[in-house]
C-alpha cells in the first residue's frame, strides 16, 4: 500500500481516499510508527499529512527519521512538508505571516515531476501558520507564493516532494494533478486498484475464511450491510442467511426494496420479521427522544435475537451449526476505534442493534478496509438497486426519532408519505451527490394555522433538513436551489393530509445535531 501517516489533522482520511481515487490502494498509519514498523507493511510510497500543530511546539506530533531514509518515495503535505524540511536539513520558521484559504501559487520554472504540465499560476488551499524558510540541500523550490517562498520542494534523485498546501481538498485546483503526479510519476505506481479487484480478492478471503461454515447477517436497508450480504454471498452462496427486521419506522417502500429488489439482484436468502405492531406498542404515550431510542434499540436486539436464535436452532438441527455473523464495517469505524491509527478521535457509534457482548459468533467484515464511496461503487459493481446503493445514511432508530412527539401509525404514515416526495424531487433534481443526506422531520407536537381551499387548516409543519458534510462529524446546511424547495414545499402541503406548512432548517453542525432527536 501507500502509507499515509496521520499527523492528527481530519485531513488523513481524506488523503487515503483520494490516493484510492488515483486508483492506488492506501492504508493509514500513526505518526508513532517506527521506521522498522513502516518498513515491515511493504509501502510503494509514503505521504505524510497536515497536522495541527507547529514542528516547534513541546510534544508536537513527530516522525521516526529513518522513515525518510528508507528509499520510499515520499510525499510531504502542509505539516508533513514541514516535518520533511526540519528533518532533512532545511529551516523551518514562524515568520508572522499566516495563509489560509484560497492562495495563488506560482510555479518555479517547470514544477518538477510533481508539478509538471499544470499552469504556471494556480489556485492552492492554504492552512498555516509555519512556513518552510529554506528548502533542504539537494532540493529543488519548485513553487512559491507571496507569502512562503518555499511552498513545494522536491528532490528527484531521492525521489522526496513537499507541499505547503492542501492537494487533497477539491478547492485546490490541481490538487489531485499533484498527487496523481506523485503516485504514477515520481513513485511509478500503476492505477490498478478498482472495485472489481476489491471484490475478486474479497471473495477469495470470505472464502478461506467461512470455509463450509454457515453464515448470518442482519440487515438494516442501508447500504453497508446490503453490500457486505452481497459479497459475502457471491463468495458462499446459500450457506449466508440475511434477517431484516422490519420495525415499522422505515422510510416508505423501503421494505419492498429490501425483499423485492435487493433479492431479486443478489439472490439472497432473507427472513424477514414483521415487528410493526410490537415496536408501536411499546413506543405508545412516549414523546422523550431518549426514551424512545432506549425502546427503540431494546426492542430491536430482542426481535432480531429471537430471529437469530430460530435460525441457530434450526442449522444445528440440521448438522451444520452457524458460526459466522457479516458485518457492514467500515475503514473509518476501524481508524476511529484505533484499529487503524493514533488518531484521538472518538466518536460514540450508536448502532441500534449493537451486539451483545458474549458474542458467540465468528465475525465477517468484508468492508473493513473501505470507505463509504467505495462501498456504493463495488455495490454498483455487484448490480445492486440504486435505491439501496445510493441510499443517505438512515440512522438505526428510523424515523421514530424524526417525529417529534409520540410515534403513532398515522404520525409515521404522514411523515413517510413527506419524506419520500421529499427525496424524490432531490433525486429528480440531481442533487444527491451534493447533499450527504436530509432528514425530513414532523413537528407532532406543533400546530399551526393554514388555509387550504377556502377552508382554515390546523395542521402540522415538516422541517427540511438538508445538509451537507464529510464524515456527519460536522455539516454545514445546503443551499439547494429556490425552485427545488418550492417544488418539494408545493406537493408535500398539496399531496400530504395534515402538513400546511414546510420549513427550513438552516443551523449547520455544531451546534445543531443532523437529526432533530
Ligand atoms: P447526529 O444527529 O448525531 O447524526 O448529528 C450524525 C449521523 O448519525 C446518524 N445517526 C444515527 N445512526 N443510529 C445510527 O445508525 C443512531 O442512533 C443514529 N443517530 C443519528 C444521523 O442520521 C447522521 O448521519
Amino acid at each position: 500500500p501507500v502509507l499515509v501517516v496521520d499527523f492528527g489533522a481530519q485531513y488523513a482520511q481524506l488523503i487515503a481516499r483520494r490516493v484510492r481515487e488515483a486508483g492506488v490502494y492506501s492504508e493509514l498509519i500513526p505518526h508513532t510508527a517506527t521506521a522498522a514498523e513502516v518498513a515491515e507493511r511493504n509501502p510503494v510510497g509514503i505521504i505524510l499529512s497536515g497536522g495541527p500543530s507547529s514542528v516547534y511546539e513541546p510534544g508536537a506530533p513527530t516522525l521516526d527519521p529513518g522513515v525518510l531514509e528508507l528509499g520510499i518515495p515520499t510525499l510531504g503535505i502542509c505539516y508533513g512538508f514541514q516535518v520533511m524540511a526540519q528533518q532533512l536539513g532545511g529551516e523551518v520558521a514562524n515568520t508572522g505571516l499566516r495563509e489560509y484559504g484560497a492562495t495563488d501559487a506560482t510555479l518555479a520554472g517547470d514544477g518538477g515531476v510533481l508539478l509538471g504540465g499544470q499552469p504556471a499560476e494556480q489556485n492552492v488551499w492554504m492552512s498555516h501558520g509555519d512556513q518552510v524558510a529554506k528548502a533542504p540541500e539537494g532540493f529543488d523550490v519548485l513553487a512559491s507564493t507571496a507569502a512562503t517562498p518555499v511552498a513545494a520542494f522536491g528532490n528527484a534523485e531521492r525521489n522526496l516532494y513537499g507541499v505547503q498546501w492542501h492537494p487533497e481538498v477539491k478547492h485546490s485546483d490541481h490538487g489531485q494533478d499533484v498527487l496523481e503526479n506523485f503516485l504514477h510519476k515520481a513513485a511509478g505506481l500503476p492505477a490498478d486498484w478498482n472495485s472489481g479487484n476489491v471484490i475478486a480478492e474479497q471473495v477469495e478471503k470470505i472464502r478461506a475464511q467461512v470455509g463450509s461454515g454457515r453464515v448470518i447477517c442482519g440487515l438494516s436497508g442501508g447500504v453497508d450491510s446490503a453490500v457486505a450480504a452481497a459479497l459475502v454471498h457471491k463468495a458462499v452462496g446459500d450457506q449466508l442467511v440475511c434477517i431484516f427486521v422490519d420495525h415499522g419506522l422505515l422510510r416508505k417502500n423501503e421494505r419492498e426494496q429490501v425483499e423485492q429488489d435487493y433479492v431479486a439482484s443478489t439472490g439472497v436468502r432473507l427472513v424477514t420479521i414483521d415487528a410493526r405492531d410490537q415496536f408501536l406498542s411499546a413506543l405508545a404515550g412516549v414523546s422523550d427522544p431518549e426514551q424512545k431510542r432506549k425502546i427503540i434499540g431494546r426492542e430491536f436486539i430482542r426481535t432480531f435475537e429471537q430471529a437469530e436464535a430460530a435460525l441457530v436452532a434450526e442449522a444445528a438441527a440440521d448438522g451444520e451449526p452457524i458460526r459466522f455473523l457479516v458485518q457492514g464495517t467500515l475503514y473509518p469505524d476501524v481508524v476511529e476505534s484505533g484499529g487503524g491509527a493514533g488518531t484521538a478521535n472518538i466518536k460514540s457509534h450508536h448502532n441500534v442493534g449493537g451486539l451483545p457482548e458474549d458474542l458467540q459468533f465468528e465475525l465477517v467484515e468484508p468492508l473493513r478496509t473501505l470507505f463509504k464511496d467505495e462501498v456504493r461503487a463495488i455495490g454498483r459493481e455487484l448490480g445492486l438497486p440504486e435505491v439501496i446503493v445510493g441510499r443517505q445514511p438512515f440512522p438505526g432508530p428510523g424515523l421514530g426519532i424524526r417525529i417529534v412527539g409520540e410515534v403513532t401509525a398515522d404520525r409515521l404514515a404522514i411523515l413517510q408519505d413527506a419524506d419520500a416526495i421529499a427525496r424524490e424531487e432531490l433525486t429528480k433534481a440531481g442533487l444527491d451527490d451534493e447533499i450527504w443526506q436530509c432528514p425530513v422531520v414532523l413537528l407532532a407536537d406543533v400546530r399551526s394555522v393554514g388555509v387550504q381551499g377556502d377552508g382554515r387548516t390546523y395542521g402540522h409543519p415538516i422541517v427540511l433538513r438538508p445538509v451537507s458534510s464529510e464524515d456527519a462529524m460536522t455539516a454545514d446546511w445546503s443551499r439547494l436551489p429556490y425552485d427545488v424547495l418550492s417544488k418539494i414545499s408545493n406537493r408535500i402541503t398539496n399531496e400530504v393530509r395534515e402538513v400546511n406548512r414546510v420549513v427550513l432548517d438552516v443551523t449547520s453542525k455544531p451546534p445543531g445535531t443532523i437529526e432533530w432527536e
